[in-house]
């Protein structure tokens, strides 16, 4: 019909793109980042040193690394405005609403990285001056996302907001931010600051989702990056994605505990409820970030005692993985099935994970929007349909139409 090659409802087998950033074995539970495996990075890396990675390309140099990480650290400071904005929303907004919407208030404080503004190749240039224009868009959103979700958490708490600490690292920056005890010596727990930096690393990128690819058919049109990693953020929100964290400590909630896992698998069978934090697009076998994720918690528990609703989830997850349903769905935890515990254990609100998911993934959203503006002939992303609709008719009058 009119030439389309393809209908694929939900891309669910379309490739969109070409990319060098993040290689996905959906058959073996394979996950590299320009090459290196997941476990690896996991383990030996920490997240600002493989954001650059994702971004850049190669791991970096002490010299590059001193050098990014100086520049993210400095732009973590807002504009006083997006306090004014934040402290708008109500109490009980969603974290994930306002965040999405301070990134595309973070567009209007950077009218030189617009180009509906400042002119439409400002990124698709190949000089220097357009690569720096882009880093330095880059450099803000990093830092300033940690700066904006703290702000979001202080906000619901009714507590004043804190300015960003100097000569700190990223998470601990974030965590300080959020939870300042009004300490001038305040340190978050070492085993707390590498947990979340591991974490963050694990959900820095993961490529084509579907806020991944928000971003890019958003970012398509030259607009603004603050406006496509809104749009990412928007996507992420939702519980089939990263929202998923917070929906699976609200299914373990109203599961009550491993007594009543049974009855639940029954009622997921009878699909009158879903498996929060099991099944992937593209893994048919176990999500390898699920595996570091689990080894993580019991770090975070043997400080934090152990959260009871652990033995519920242990508990779902070995009657899903022995069940047919699921066997022959191939459905195993992804990423979000154990993550959930342990921001919980960390003290932050149910209804916050999806945030803690979104901060590092700005990270993955610049490396592929980055990766599209350096492909210089930029195509917009305009999908085709199928239709089903009527056929050409004539119009009637309202009159003839009682
Ligand atoms: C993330 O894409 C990414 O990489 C995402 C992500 C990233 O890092 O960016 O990995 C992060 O979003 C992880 C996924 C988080 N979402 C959830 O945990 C929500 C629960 N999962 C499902 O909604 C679902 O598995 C998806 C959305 C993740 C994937 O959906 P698909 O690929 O469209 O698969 P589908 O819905 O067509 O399911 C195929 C079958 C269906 O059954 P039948 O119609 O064949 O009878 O499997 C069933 C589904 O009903 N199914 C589930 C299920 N997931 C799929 N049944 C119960 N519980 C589930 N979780």
């Amino acid at each position: 019909q009119g030439g389309i090659r393809v209908y694929d409802p939900g891309y669910q087998n379309t490739a969109v793109i070409q990319s060098s950033i993040t290689f996905i074995d959906g058959a073996k539970g394979v996950l590299r980042h320009r090459g290196y495996p997941i476990e690896q990075l996991a383990e030996k890396s920490t997240f600002l040193e493989t954001a650059y990675l994702l971004l850049y390309g190669e791991l970096p140099t002490k010299a590059q690394y001193t050098l990014f990480s100086t520049e993210v650290m400095h732009h973590t400071f807002v504009h006083r405005d997006l306090e004014d904005i934040i402290g708008s929303f109500r109490h009980d907004a969603h974290p994930m609403s306002i965040l999405t919407a301070a990134f595309a208030a973070l567009g209007a404080y950077s009218p030189e990285g617009n180009p509906s503004l400042a002119g439409q190749k400002i990124y698709t240039m190949d000089t220097e001056a357009s690569l720096q224009l882009m880093d330095k868009q880059i450099f803000r959103l990093i830092g300033k996302s940690i700066t904006l979700a703290a702000m979001a958490y202080r906000m619901r708490q009714g507590r004043q907001f804190v300015a960003p600490p100097a000569n700190m690292g990223f998470a601990d920056s974030f965590l300080f931010m959020m939870d300042h005890l009004n300490e001038t010596n305040y340190r978050p727990h070492p085993t707390v600051a590498k947990a979340l930096d591991t974490l963050f690393l694990l959900h820095a990128d993961h490529e084509m989702n579907a806020s991944a690819a928000a971003v890019l058919q958003v970012g398509s049109t030259l607009v603004d990056p603050y406006s496509a990693v809104s749009a990412g953020c928007a996507a992420l929100y939702g519980p089939l994605h990263g929202g998923a964290n917070e929906a699976v400590i609200r299914m373990l909630i109203s599961i009550g505990g491993p007594e009543n896992v049974p009855a639940y698998i029954e009622r997921v069978k009878r699909k009158e409820v879903v498996l929060s934090g099991f099944g992937h697009r593209i893994y048919v076998s176990a999500d390898p970030r699920s595996t570091i994720i689990r080894k993580i918690a019991d770090d975070v528990f043997a400080l934090t005692g152990k959260d009871p609703l652990l033995d519920t989830a242990l508990a779902l997850r070995d009657a899903a993985l022995k069940d047919e349903y699921f066997i022959s769905r191939k459905l195993y935890p992804n990423v979000d099935f154990f993550s959930g515990l342990i921001y919980r254990a960390l003290g932050f609100p149910t209804d916050f994970f999806p945030v803690l998911f979104a901060v590092p993934r700005v990270v993955g959203w610049l490396a592929h929007w980055r990766q599209l503006m350096l492909s210089r002939n930029v195509k917009i992303w305009r999908p085709r349909q199928v239709y089903t609709g009527e056929g050409e008719r004539a119009y009637i009058g309202m009159k003839e139409r009682e």
